[in-house]
């Protein structure tokens, strides 16, 4: 399936003739009240989580050699690049060598963390952060420097920002390391669209599914993902499976594994806590949102949405995206109504701001509502109904990375008027943005 959009620069009613023709085209499944319903199930069982020894879980060759590389956009206009990885048995070096394919060799040294999480002891989490690096430039980088067991990897840092800059992303969300997670994963990379960038919804490892939230997941999910993550940027949103809240075995800070092992760069946003953060890249402003960090009135999350919102310039970037991990438009009968506390703080806001896409996770499903927002409620009336609104984003759930849960196929009936397709799958999806007018989403 593959729908046209054109963002808030738009002409809006050329937008609803763009998704009119969409709705119309794939009306071959049952038609309820709302838009569509597949039927449609890849596979209903649940996955299982590929062993310990699996080909694409292993330890690299060598001692300590580093493991788990990934990196993430290390600043707010994409000249920075955080680079992480993991060396097991000593701290090694955080010596970082990279370059350009004609330039000359340039060390960065990075920071070296460890955490304890019950019995589990992590291993040494180094953390670097590349800066003043050039645009649309492919990098070289070597980490492990100093031992015989050097790994090479390679970047390319995005384009300069600007309005018509075209860039493609994947989105991915609630993943895990089972077999259809594998299968996704491999989708992903095969795709011929060429995603640059993921947007990751939420939910990693999926390490709290198992025995006090056995962190040696936390492990092989940073071995799984490397093939990717290591080579193009991964931007962060944290999950419930994150969280790793655990007072019945002494765990009590929430976010304890994630925080250590995945760094954010919410500082350049001005955020004070990495679960929520902005980046521009191409002609996109990004926005993370943390559905279980507090987001009430006079919340730190709140209050730095207020100020983020107007700050951005799209002229400068037309496309307002937002990623959060719990839907707040879900027509599943799982997870229902949870993101609906965080939809009533923060819906004015977005419509306010014309944001053009919410992207979430969490419901291992896929769905899309149509342009719709529900901000007139009021409790005294009882008026509370979604509505068309040409200012409103469009709200894509992907929850459906394939994680070891399973999926969620059982739908509320009928299918609401503001939902215009949902389908329980599992895969990734791509967002190509063209220029300031244009962006499919398959
Ligand atoms: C290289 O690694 C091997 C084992 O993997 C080790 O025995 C050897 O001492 C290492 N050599 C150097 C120069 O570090
Ligand atoms: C995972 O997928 C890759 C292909 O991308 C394949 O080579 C590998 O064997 C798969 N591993 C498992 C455990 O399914
Ligand atoms: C917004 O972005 C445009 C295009 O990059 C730039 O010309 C303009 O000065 C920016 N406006 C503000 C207020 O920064
Ligand atoms: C689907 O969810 C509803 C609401 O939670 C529940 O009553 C029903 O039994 C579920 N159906 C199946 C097949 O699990
Ligand atoms: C924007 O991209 C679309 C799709 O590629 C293209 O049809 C359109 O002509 C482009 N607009 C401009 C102004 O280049
Ligand atoms: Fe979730």
């Amino acid at each position: 399936m593959m729908m046209k959009m054109k963002s808030s620069v738009r002409g809006s009613a050329a937008a609803s003739a763009a998704m009119c023709c969409l709705v119309l085209l794939i009306t071959t499944a049952d038609f309820c009240n709302g838009g569509v319903t597949s039927r449609f199930v890849r596979k209903p069982e649940e996955s299982q989580d590929m062993p310990l020894d699996a080909d694409v879980l292993r330890v690299p060759p060598g001692y300590n050699a580093p493991q788990q590389v990934h990196i993430t956009q290390g600043d707010h206009e994409g000249k920075g690049m955080i680079v992480s990885w993991v060396t097991q048995d000593e701290p090694g070096s955080s010596k970082l060598i990279y370059w350009t394919e004609n330039g000359k060799k340039q060390a960065a040294y990075g920071l070296i963390t460890t955490y304890d999480y019950y019995t589990y002891k992590s291993g040494y989490i180094h953390h670097c952060n590349l800066k003043n690096l050039e645009h649309d430039t492919k990098y070289y980088y070597e980490v492990g420097t100093g031992g015989n067991n050097t790994r090479q990897f390679w970047f390319k840092t995005p384009p300069k920002v600007g309005p018509d800059v075209p860039f493609t992303f994947g989105l991915i969300g609630d993943l895990g390391q089972t077999f259809d997670s594998n299968a996704t994963l491999t989708h992903y990379e095969n795709n011929p669209i060429g995603g640059q960038t993921v947007l990751f919804l939420g939910d990693l490892s999926y390490a709290d599914n198992h025995p006090n939230h056995d962190n040696v997941k936390w492990d092989t999910f940073g071995r799984f993902i490397e093939r990717s993550a290591a080579y193009q940027p991964w931007i962060w949103t944290t999950g419930n499976h994150e969280i790793d809240y655990a007072p019945e075995i002494g765990e009590t800070k929430p976010f304890k594994p994630f925080t250590h092992r995945y760094h954010t760069p919410y500082k350049a946003s001005i955020s004070t806590a990495p679960h929520w953060y902005s980046v521009k890249i191409g002609s996109a402003y990004i926005i993370v949102l943390s559905s279980y960090s507090a987001y009430g009135k006079y919340t730190p999350q709140t209050e730095w949405l207020e100020k983020e919102l107007p700050k951005v310039n799209r002229s400068e970037t037309p496309w307002l995206i937002v990623l959060v991990h719990s839907p707040w438009y879900n027509s599943y009968n799982y997870h229902y109504m949870e993101g609906e506390t965080m939809r009533v703080m923060y819906e004015p806001l977005l419509v306010q701001h014309r944001v053009d896409l919410v992207f979430a996770g969490h419901v291992h499903a896929y769905e899309r509502s149509e342009r719709i927002s529900n901000v007139a409620y009021r409790v005294v009336s009882g008026d509370c109904k979604p509505a068309k609104d040409d200012d409103a984003p469009v709200y894509i759930t992907i929850g459906d990375g394939g994680n070891i849960e399973g999926l969620a196929n059982n739908m509320t009936e009928p299918q609401p008027e503001y939902s215009a397709y949902r389908e329980a799958s599992f895969g990734h999806a791509t967002l190509s943005i063209k220029n300031r007018t244009h962006a499919y989403y398959t």
